[in-house]
């Protein structure tokens, strides 16, 4: 038995669905289209999540110009690449290849200014960006990163067939690739075959969403449908989450604990104060944010 009292096995009363959200379609980078499915106005309803991007594209005009050199300062990105290939390069001397199910994962911390440049002209190219925020005494830690291909990610297959990923956080006694204390974030990526169902504890006080990318699901009743972001209500007498799957379905379970901070964000700079983000501009300019090799700011 786990000692967490959020890690069993078994749901009394699932989450209900708050709202389903469609997300907006956006371009980013130098002009990779995709979809905003988390957006700025929920960042204090889904905190300690400040946004999460979908990617899906066969056609190469949609994701060739990639994401050439950016700064971040303050938060984490986590990309989930499921098709595809992008090369990252980042001023902390970080290089790696994300495909086929692989994991990214960068604390941008103080700063780091890198680049996602898909290394395919055509095919397909699909995957998800998260960010998730960090506490303010930890937005000036020095940057980390970590590369995971679809292997290094632990996995597990459950009675009833559902294959899950635990990319971060901790599910039914597997602990993910990934773990945090300040927030505890949960990334599950599940795949649910046909009359499968899926539980999982959640405590009441995180935030919890789902997004379905393959078939549609249905969460306490309510259908979840392709490309649906469902976001779980928060109910205290609630313990977790049942999804149930009518056909075929995959999907991404997204938990955090809000950091109940204030949220002062300008583009790829996410802090605590205004203040803080005119520091973030200035070290930006003045190169204090990084500069990557053989590439002098
Ligand atoms: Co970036």
């Amino acid at each position: 038995m786990s000692s967490n009292p959020f890690d069993g096995t078994t749901v009394q009363q699932s989450r209900s669905v708050e709202r389903l959200v469609a997300g907006q379609a956006t371009s980013d980078g130098a002009g990779v289209k995709l979809t905003r499915v988390l957006t700025q106005n929920l960042q204090h309803r889904l905190d300690p999540f400040l946004m999460l991007d979908a990617f899906g594209s066969d056609n190469p005009n949609d994701y060739l110009a990639g994401f050439p050199d950016h700064p971040h300062r303050g938060f984490e990105t986590v990309t989930y690449m499921i098709a595809g290939r992008m090369r990252h390069e980042d001023s902390a001397g970080h290089v790696g290849l994300l495909e086929n199910g692989g994991v990214q994962w960068m604390t941008a911390g103080k700063g780091v200014i890198h680049s996602e440049i898909p290394q395919q002209e055509q095919g397909v190219m699909e995957g998800f960006q998260l960010w998730l925020n960090l506490p303010g005494r930890d937005k000036m830690q020095d940057p980390w990163y970590r590369d995971f291909a679809n292997n290094d990610l632990p996995k597990r297959v459950t009675e009833q067939g559902v294959a899950v990923t635990v990319i971060a956080g901790s599910s039914h006694g597997v602990t993910g690739a990934v773990t945090r204390d300040a927030t505890q974030p949960l990334y599950l990526d599940l795949h649910l075959p046909a009359g499968s169902r899926f539980e999982q504890p959640l405590p009441a006080g995180h935030n919890a969403f789902v997004y379905v990318y393959r078939g549609e699901v249905a969460i306490a009743g309510k259908a979840v449908p392709v490309q649906r972001m469902a976001i779980l209500a928060n109910t205290p007498e609630a313990d977790g989450v049942v999804i149930e799957a009518s056909a075929d379905a995959r999907v991404l379970l997204i938990a955090g604990k809000p950091l109940k901070e204030p949220i002062v964000q300008y583009g790829p700079f996410v802090m605590n104060s205004q203040q803080e983000i005119y520091q973030a501009l200035n070290d930006f300019r003045d190169g204090r944010l990084g500069e990557k090799a053989g590439q002098p700011a």
